[in-house]
């Protein structure tokens, strides 16, 4: 009896671990390592439009399966695999420098082959780091940065513009969208709203300036900071490599608004719009963006701190 129960146990340990590697596995796909030297790597392959033009070629023979014509990672082999393929129109994407994108192409991992082998020429790799450029339009350089990003006449002039896919879903840029809900600031609910604002007013310096240390000093021990294209960030550890991240990929210049303001007891309710610039080091380019803010604040020792921040 005892033996049977035994056996019985061993593909059950065999299907909780499986899943739990795969879980695993799936957390791993979001944080690929790239070495410092790689990252640094400069692009030599100027994005002309015959470059581009290659890119695609390229693209088409050894990519397109896996992560789609427009790059969303919806090829026909991609429901085979066990990882995700990313969408490549995604900010988070977008704002990895050249040398990373280089060398995860070159390198592969998991689902993603190794392209050491089979793509030999270094400079057909920079053609498809260019290429694959393209489907960020959401982040889309703006050349000149006193012109609106959403100049209607903007688009057009884009070299980098793939102009033969009418259908391609990406082509609304992300930059610039409104947030219609009622401006709500009720100061009779918030009876502590200067206060309150004065620390929406410190985390937009800290913001501005790149200040990791500033930032964690906001937050509550136990804060948690939910980014919109990474992990959640649990306590003051994690938030300060959060946001650590955040400022080595770009430098911010953005103004917050404030939309609704309410207090409940010792926690507050806020949220915000931050608009400005921000520069992404790597790719050194400007994109002009609005991020919504959710964020509670709670007061500790009567200090008012961010006990959640979650933006998108
Ligand atoms: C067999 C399917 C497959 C093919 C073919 C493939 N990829 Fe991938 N690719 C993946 C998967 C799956 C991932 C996610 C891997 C991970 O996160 O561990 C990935 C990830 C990537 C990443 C990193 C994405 C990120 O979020 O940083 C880049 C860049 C990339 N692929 C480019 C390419 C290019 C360029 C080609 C063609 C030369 C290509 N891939 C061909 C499956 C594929």
């Amino acid at each position: 009896m005892k033996n049977k129960f035994r056996i019985s146990l061993i593909p059950m340990i065999a299907l909780i671990s499986s899943s739990l590697l795969l879980s695993l596995t799936y957390f791993q796909g979001k944080n690929w390592v790239v070495p410092d030297a790689s990252k640094k790597m400069k692009n030599p392959v100027a994005a002309t439009a015959d470059n581009l033009k290659s890119g695609k070629a390229l693209y088409a023979k050894n990519c397109k399966s896996c992560h789609g014509t427009t790059g969303k990672g919806d090829g026909t082999k991609s429901k085979d695999l066990n990882t995700p393929c990313g969408d490549f129109a995604d900010k988070g994407f977008q704002a990895q420098t050249d040398g990373a994108i280089f060398y995860k192409i070159k390198e592969g991992r998991e689902d993603m082959p190794s392209f050491k082998k089979s793509i030999t020429e270094d400079n057909d790799i920079w053609t498809l780091v260019n290429y694959v450029r393209t489907f960020g339009v959401g982040t889309k350089p703006v050349e000149d940065p006193k012109k609106p990003a959403d100049d209607p006449k903007k688009p057009a002039d884009d070299p980098k513009k793939p102009a033969d896919d009418p259908k391609k879903p990406n082509d609304k840029p992300v930059v610039g969208k409104k947030d219609s809900a009622m401006v709500v600031i009720d100061t009779t609910s918030a009876p502590e709203k200067t206060q309150i604002e004065q620390v929406l007013k410190q985390y937009e310096k800290a913001l501005n300036s790149s200040d990791t240390v500033a930032i964690a000093a906001l937050y509550t021990s136990d804060g948690v900071y939910i980014p919109a294209n990474g992990a959640t960030a649990i306590g003051t550890a994690q938030i300060k490599a959060s946001y650590k991240q955040l400022f080595n990929s770009s430098t911010m210049n953005e103004k917050y608004s404030l939309e609704e303001i309410r207090q409940v007891g010792d926690i507050a309710i806020i949220r915000a719009t931050f608009k400005g610039e921000r520069t992404f080091l790597g790719f050194n380019q400007k994109i002009s963006e609005e991020n919504r803010e959710l964020i509670l604040l709670k007061k500790v020792n009567g200090n008012w701190k961010i006990y959640r921040c979650m933006s998108n």
